[in-house]
């Protein structure tokens, strides 16, 4: 009898008093005052109070009695105004409810294994029913923006000459730093292919082929361990042009970022976007994608404490290695235990340890170290710190590299803990000048970006010469100290590729077997390009404020790579297994 819906949960206001109307929804709640039976009626909109009368209809009263949460309804009825005192000012719909004169039972529902609203929920249970837990007015809410989102992208990249091109999924191994998803081939047994870790060659083959202004919202599939802002599965913006260079994409991509912002957020960010160099990201925050809502940032001492009294500096300094500092305001009288816990930090990320001095309310140094500063270095480190009466100076002695990591991660907790990580702020910049190439400890190289990035000019030589020096044409897009993107200008010469492979220790053949499709194709009138990709899950989640991505992604998987919703991955059948000539081996546990 109720018919199909006329209207939405979220849509009826005192302009519809006196309507008939018809809604369809999840039961949100049911209460029984009195014989009168109040439910909230829910649907992708909102919710809309129902009320059904026992003096109306004694019969409807009666069959509502059995009605629970989530149970699915559609609903007559007639919008009237709510009584005076019970209008909810803090629902669009809360002027109004509706008289209920027919319901029919869509669907039943089992009691649920959580309640919507509780926050307190183990994320376990949220994913293993996740489609119980999207009905949350925050998941949807996600899914929403980022639905928005990606359609802001695809009408930017459109207006601005770009077409959007899928590329496989069933692909070659492309080497983006993690492992790669294996797909066993039926057809030809013992090879594999691999899901993509990105459409890097792809896109580059799209620009040897033409097509000049490509992006593609695109799935990657990256095995590798994970973390919050990690999924095994996740999308990228991804985006190649031809005949530019670094500073079109850049502005390019600047752009992109500022349009979304306004679209989805009504935001104004302010153009250009502020740049690091590497060296000089390291070097003050001790991160390659610093964090610049707040300041404390890194200083060097070194200098100033060649003359030394205390043992640990002169032998650091002696080493070739670094002092640095950071100065927390206002903390000189953080208790000891907190103190250690910074400590354990420290050393959890290489330190040998950390000193600490504070500032008295006479602007002197005092700490435990205090004794081996003489007068001149203690005013060197107030004046280098900037710090005043009150703060606490942090100092960490190491290989550069580890003082300047270790305060950069003691900069960041202590700015959690502090609340100086403001949520409305919106900080973008680019860190630019990247190295091209990692070391590990056995001095081998491996690229930095990937084995496609192109050295700058003047550091052509060096490749050969000493590929450690050697900076690239790369740069990242960073937001709040998330990561949010990264490219480069692509090789596009093919004897420039050769030498680069050469870098990364890798024999002709070897560099064939892998990347042949490419080579060959830089050989047959590649024009210059290059590109960048952003992370869409990443941007989603800082636009919509979430801790995680897992938040804006329907269906994720948990940390330890698995979805608890359909229990995969699990395990295949026999003959599965033996179409691919594929035996498993028993694990050992
Ligand atoms: P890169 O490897 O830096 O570059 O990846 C680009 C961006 O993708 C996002 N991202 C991830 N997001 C969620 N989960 C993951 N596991 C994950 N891994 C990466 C990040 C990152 O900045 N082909 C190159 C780009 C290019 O050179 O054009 C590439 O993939 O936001
Ligand atoms: P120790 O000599 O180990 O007792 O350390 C004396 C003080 O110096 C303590 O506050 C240590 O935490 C600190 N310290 C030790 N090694 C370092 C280092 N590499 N950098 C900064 N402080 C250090």
């Amino acid at each position: 009898m109720p018919q199909k819906r006329t209207h939405t949960c979220g849509e009826l206001t005192a302009q519809n008093i006196g309507a008939e109307v018809v809604l369809s929804g999840w039961v949100n709640s049911i209460r029984n005052l009195g014989g009168l039976v109040f439910a909230d009626l829910r649907d992708r909109t909102g919710l809309t109070q129902v009320v059904i009368n026992p003096g109306d209809s004694p019969e409807l009263a009666e069959s509502a009695k059995d009605v629970r949460e989530e149970w699915v309804l559609t609903i007559r009825g007639t919008v009237g105004a709510r009584p005076g005192n019970t209008v909810n000012a803090d629902m669009p719909t809360g002027e109004i409810e509706v008289a209920v004169t027919a319901f029919d039972v869509d669907n039943r529902a089992k009691p649920m294994p959580f309640h919507l609203d509780d926050p307190l929920v183990n994320e376990d249970l949220r994913l293993k029913y996740r489609y119980l837990d999207m009905r949350r007015s925050s998941i949807l809410g996600n899914l929403t923006l980022r639905h928005r989102l990606t359609k802001s992208v695809r009408d930017y990249f459109d207006k601005h000459g770009f077409i959007e091109v899928e590329t496989p999924i069933l692909s070659k191994s492309t080497p983006e730093g993690a492992r790669d998803y294996l797909i066993p081939s039926r057809v030809h047994h013992g090879k594999f292919f691999a899901l993509p870790q990105a459409p890097q060659q792809y896109k580059q083959l799209l620009m040897v082929g033409g097509v000049e202004r490509y992006f593609q919202i695109a799935r990657c599939f990256r095995d590798e361990d994970l973390r919050a802002d990690r999924q095994p599965e996740f999308t990228q913006i991804d985006v190649e042009m031809s005949f530019i260079d670094q500073e079109d994409i850049i502005a390019m991509i600047e752009g992109m970022l500022a349009s979304v912002l306004k679209e989805v957020k009504d935001l104004e960010v302010a153009l250009p976007f502020p740049r690091l160099t590497y060296a000089e990201a390291m070097d003050r925050y001790g991160s390659d994608k610093p964090d610049t809502r707040f300041g404390m940032e890194l200083r060097d001492l070194t200098d100033g404490l060649t003359e030394s009294g205390f043992r640990v500096f002169q032998n650091v300094i002696a080493a070739g290695g670094a002092i640095k500092a950071i100065c927390a305001r206002t903390l000189a009288g953080t208790p000891k235990r907190q103190i250690d816990a910074w400590t354990e930090i420290a050393k959890q990320f290489g330190a040998k340890g950390l000193a600490t001095l504070k500032v008295d309310e006479d602007g002197m140094i005092a700490g435990q170290i205090a004794k081996f500063l003489s007068d001149d270095e203690k005013a060197l480190i107030s004046q280098r710190t900037s710090a005043e009466a009150g703060d606490l100076i942090l100092i960490v002695a190491d290989a550069r590299t580890t003082a300047n990591e270790v305060l950069g991660r003691l900069r960041l907790a202590i700015a959690a803990e502090q609340n100086l990580l403001s949520p409305d702020k919106h900080n973008f910049l680019w860190v630019v000048d990247f190295p091209l190439f990692e070391q590990d400890e056995d001095g081998n190289n491996s690229p930095m970006h990937h084995p496609f990035t192109s050295p700058l000019d003047e550091d052509l030589e060096l490749l050969v010469t000493d590929p450690p020096a050697a900076r690239a044409k790369a740069y990242d897009v960073v937001l709040n100290g998330v990561e949010l993107g990264g490219g480069s200008i692509r090789i596009h010469q093919p004897d420039v590729q050769e030498r680069m492979f050469g870098a990364l220790g890798m024999e002709e053949k070897e560099a064939y077997a892998r990347f042949g499709h490419l080579l060959d194709a830089l050989a047959f009138g590649a024009p210059p390009h290059g590109g960048i990709a952003l992370g869409l899950d990443r941007f989603a989640m800082l636009l919509a404020g979430a801790p995680s991505i897992r938040d804006v992604i329907a269906f994720p998987k948990t940390t330890k790579a698995a979805c608890l919703m359909t229990d995969s991955p699990s395990a295949a059948d026999s003959e599965q297994l033996e179409e691919l000539a594929i035996a498993s081996i028993p694990s050992e546990e």
